[in-house]
């Protein structure tokens, strides 16, 4: 797929909207994009781009504008375990680049690693740990989006970090910050993992994440990445893990997170 192809199409159907911020919203988050939605395709319709297999993931791009700054959204996005190599989940991220976008939030539901976290807990980003067992820029280096031996010392920008802390604070939030382990699923992870994971200095593991920010990274925008902590990882409660109870808690929770979202994108 020639990135052309993807934005000629976008270009068209948007009528040469230029977004200037990226946002990826994750599992049961995808709802806040409808409310300040102009233009809405779906992946399936985008040539280039893969279509979402999960539920809660809907699988739309979305243009719209929030406190007059015009934003690009992922309503759902694609993850390594549904069969979609490394490529196909960056490829949105990329594009988002050459739509000009500087800043990328990207939003997760994780499990928490650390003992201190609760379910319904907000956690910034601060660092990640790759532990999906691939890398996303393995491959033909593309000059025009990177260089082929990327620093990887501040994936998470300081500048927008402090942004959301001061967000946070304004709503009253508590806003933990964190190291953010990404493992490839499906399965959650058994105890023993996540005990590895908490020596490792993981607060919180996921699925997702990490090769999007790694590319958005790359490819010289800054990042800002929060999870939304789901749950207890495997081992640290006597409950069961599953699907339905992240979704139920991300619900819960949506309202808070969406004002935090709007609060950090308005101070950009
Ligand atoms: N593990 C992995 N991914 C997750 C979890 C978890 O506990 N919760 C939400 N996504």
């Amino acid at each position: 797929m020639i990135i052309k192809d993807t934005l000629d199409y976008i270009d068209i159907f948007t009528d040469s909207f230029t977004p200037e911020i990226g946002l990826i919203l994750g599992s049961g988050l995808g709802e806040i994009a409808d409310e300040y939605a102009i233009h809405t395709i779906p992946y399936s319709k985008i040539p280039g781009f893969t279509k979402s297999t999960v539920p809660g993931h809907k699988g739309n791009l979305v243009f719209g504008e929030i406190h007059n700054k015009k934003v690009v959204m992922m309503q759902g996005r694609n993850h390594y375990y549904e069969g979609h190599t490394m490529q196909e989940i960056t490829y949105p991220v990329k594009v988002m680049k050459k739509l000009g976008v500087k800043n990328v939030i990207i939003t997760n539901a994780a499990g928490a690693v650390n003992k201190s976290y609760r379910p319904g807990d907000f956690m910034i980003i601060t660092d990640h740990i790759n532990f999906m067992g691939v890398n996303p820029l393995a491959g033909k280096n593309d000059d025009s989006l990177g260089e082929r031996f990327p620093d990887m010392s501040e994936i998470y920008d300081k500048n927008l970090i402090k942004r959301a802390d001061t967000a946070s604070h304004m709503l009253g939030i508590n806003l933990k910050h964190g190291v953010y382990l990404a493992a490839s699923g499906p399965t959650y992870e058994t105890p023993a993992e996540v005990k590895m994971f908490r020596y490792m200095g993981a607060d919180a593991v996921g699925m997702s994440t990490v090769p999007e920010a790694t590319v958005a990274h790359y490819c010289g925008m800054r990042v800002l990445g929060i999870s939304c902590i789901s749950n207890f990882a495997s081992g640290i409660s006597s409950n069961k893990l599953s699907h339905e109870d992240v979704i139920e808690i991300t619900e819960k929770v949506k309202p808070q997170f969406k004002e935090l979202l709007l609060l950090i994108i308005k101070s950009l």
